[in-house]
């Protein structure tokens, strides 16, 4: 091999060893710039005696040649290899099998809830909804519950960490009761002065909360209050009011209605309302399913209305209870759990 191919290949294997283009262009530097290799050779031909002129720079000019072709190689080899090392970064890889949006469905108790809202609006009932962090008097003293009365121990009620403009703790509410408050006291206010004053037919269904857990009770569970008041409304209405509900809920008419009195502040008499299916794998028991009353003259006189024109009832249903009955749960934890297994069977 003589000097010049000697030269093309050293330079070859210095531009094979560049990693990056500007290592490439250094190297370019060291053979084909100002003080390159190559170039010294051209200036060393000056020095050549005439008739060697020619022939030399002829075969420096083509090792030059060679180099510089060399050179464009690798640049482009080295442009490529950026190129894909990008496209490889940036790469999607299309064979991956997409990801599956979860289509969502309503929880048994929520199904419970909207089904009992429709039966209550097909019998002209209005939905209230209030709110779940309540006042000392909504919960209690309104509801003709007052301060250090035993009643108030019924419930073992949440406090929060925050007082109201009275001075009093606010509280998560322990029933939809207060609602009852809240509409008619609206009511009261939108038809001051009519006679007659319009009847209040109103279920409120939401959330409440207790201090209490068990196989049957939950400190978060639901409630749906329903007040029906005006001039002439008595048991028999909530009577036939509530079989229909059962009837339309369960779909069935094989069961039976049963009041047995009981004790709340707000109601007198009061009632626990029981039913009892004549057949399927409930029959024959008596199950509890909420509370109820005729509503008292101080309650009614809380609302704002004058007890001797308005008389009604309220009760409170309990939202888990019907879920439960309709589905054949037997642990009211399993609601509220999460388990997709386990709620997945609804939908
Ligand atoms: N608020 C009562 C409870 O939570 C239920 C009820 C509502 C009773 C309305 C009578 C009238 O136990």
């Amino acid at each position: 091999m003589n000097e010049l191919d000697q030269l093309v290949s050293s330079a070859q294997a210095d531009f094979d060893a560049a990693p990056t283009p500007a290592e490439l262009e250094n190297a370019k530097a060291r053979f084909l710039g100002k003080a390159g290799r190559v170039t010294e050779l051209l200036k060393a031909l000056g020095t050549l005696p005439v008739e060697q002129k020619k022939a030399r720079g002829a075969e420096i000019n083509q090792a030059k040649a060679r180099i510089e072709a060399g050179l464009q190689a690798c640049r482009e080899a080295l442009a490529q290899a950026e190129l894909e090392a990008q496209l490889r970064a940036e790469a999607l890889d299309v064979t991956l099998p997409g990801r599956l949006r979860g289509t969502g469905g309503m929880h048994p108790v929520s199904r419970t809830m909207e089904r009992i809202e429709a039966i209550f609006a097909s019998m002209g009932f209005d939905v209230a909804e209030g709110p779940e962090i309540e006042t000392d008097w909504m919960s209690f003293t309104a509801l003709n519950n007052p301060e250090n009365h035993p009643a108030r121990s019924m419930q073992d009620t949440f406090y929060v960490d925050m007082k109201d403009a009275q001075g009093r703790w606010l509280n998560l509410r322990p029933h939809t009761s207060p609602m009852q408050v809240r509409y008619a006291r609206m009511h009261a206010a939108r038809h001051a002065g009519k006679h007659p004053m319009p009847e209040i037919r109103v279920i409120a269904p939401g959330r409440v909360f207790r201090v209490d857990s068990d196989a049957t009770h939950s400190p978060m569970f639901h409630q749906i209050e329903g007040l029906w008041l005006g001039a002439n409304i008595a048991f028999k209405d909530l009577k036939v009011v509530f079989a229909s509900l059962v009837r339309e809920f369960f779909e069935t008419d094989d069961f039976d209605v049963r009041f047995r009195p009981s004790f709340f502040p707000f109601t007198e008499p009061s009632a626990e309302i029981d039913i009892r299916f004549g057949s399927g794998p409930l029959a024959g028991r008596w199950l509890e399913v909420a509370g109820s009353g005729q509503v008292h003259p101080n309650v009614v006189r809380n609302f704002g209305l004058d007890p001797e024109q308005q008389i009604g009832f309220a009760f409170g249903i309990g939202a888990d209870r019907f879920a439960m009955l309709r589905y054949g749960i037997d642990d009211l934890r399993l609601m509220f759990d999460g388990d997709l297994r386990f709620l997945k069977q609804f939908n």
